[in-house]
């Protein structure tokens, strides 16, 4: 575990900030930290932002650990354990991503490394309101093409993000789709998909992060902390829960 000072601290929109800090070490997108706070929790969070050493993760304010984390400061340490996890696999000509909520997070350093590599990114964001909108200008500026809904029309195209994607997906070429958000809205992805390539990033409650207690599992087995939380579309094609089902911190089934 690693104790690292937060050099930043940042609002990027209503009840979501961005926590920055020093953590040495190779990292894929779509990998994940456990945070310690101590005398409150450890939660996993998803990297967000990789800059060499300098890593950070984006929240959103849920409950206790996540109020706590968002009432930290620069200079205050939070305990890092990981990365862990597989990360997304980059690779196309041109990758459709798709974030709802605070899913983009964890989206925006993916797009930026398709972008290094030359693969052509299109981001759809999708936000119930324009105050939940961040990431915008950062992935704009990557060279990603960005395309933004909200719910309630306040920004953007009035309606779902899967609803958009589909629309993108029948006109243009797209080589794969990389996606996190609500599950339910994955599973319609992943429906309009057909022989699309497709991986999604999965959460689930997580006590041990290590693969051992059993929390996290989906299907027959599957440990959403180290066999994810990416899954490509074929594995969770078979996953009887994938937008059905989570448990609880108790193992009880929670519907989506
Ligand atoms: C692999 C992974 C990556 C994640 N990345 C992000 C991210 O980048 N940004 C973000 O805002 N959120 C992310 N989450 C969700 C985040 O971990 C929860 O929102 C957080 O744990 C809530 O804790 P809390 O004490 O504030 O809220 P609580 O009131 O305790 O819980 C609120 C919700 O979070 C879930 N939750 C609580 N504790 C855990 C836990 N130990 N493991 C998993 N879920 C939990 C609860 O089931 C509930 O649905 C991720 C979850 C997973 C599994
Ligand atoms: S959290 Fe314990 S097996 Fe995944």
């Amino acid at each position: 575990m690693k104790m690292p000072k937060i050099i930043r601290s940042k609002r990027e929109a209503k009840n979501i900030k961005t926590i920055t800090f020093h953590c040495p070490g190779e990292i894929v997108p779509g990998q994940f930290f456990m945070i310690w706070l101590p005398d409150v929790d450890e939660i996993p969070m998803s990297v967000s932002y990789i800059n060499g050493d300098i890593k950070a993760i984006t929240f959103r304010e849920v409950g206790d650990a996540t109020s706590a984390l968002y009432k930290l400061k620069h200079g205050d340490k939070i305990g890092v354990r990981g990365p862990k996890g597989n990360g997304f696999k980059i690779q196309g000509k041109h990758i459709l991503f798709v974030g709802g909520g605070t899913g983009v997070a964890m989206l925006a350093p993916a797009a930026e490394e398709a972008v290094k590599k030359n693969i052509l990114a299109t981001i759809v964001i999708g936000v119930k309101n324009k105050s939940e909108l961040f990431f915008e200008k950062r992935l704009k500026k990557c060279g990603a093409k960005v395309v933004i809904s909200t719910d309630d029309g306040s920004a953007g195209y009035k309606g779902f993000a899967s609803d958009v994607a589909k629309e993108i997906l029948n006109n243009e070429k797209i080589d794969a789709v990389l996606t996190c958000g609500p599950e339910v809205m994955m599973k319609t992805l992943l429906d309009c998909c057909k022989d699309i390539p497709f991986q999604a990033s999965l959460e689930r409650y997580m006590k041990c992060s290590i693969g051992i207690c059993g929390q996290c599992c989906i299907g027959k087995g599957l440990r959403v902390c180290i066999d994810g939380p990416v899954f490509d579309g074929k594995t969770l094609k078979k996953v009887e829960d994938f937008g059905v089902y989570k448990k609880d911190s108790a193992g009880r089934k929670i519907q989506f």
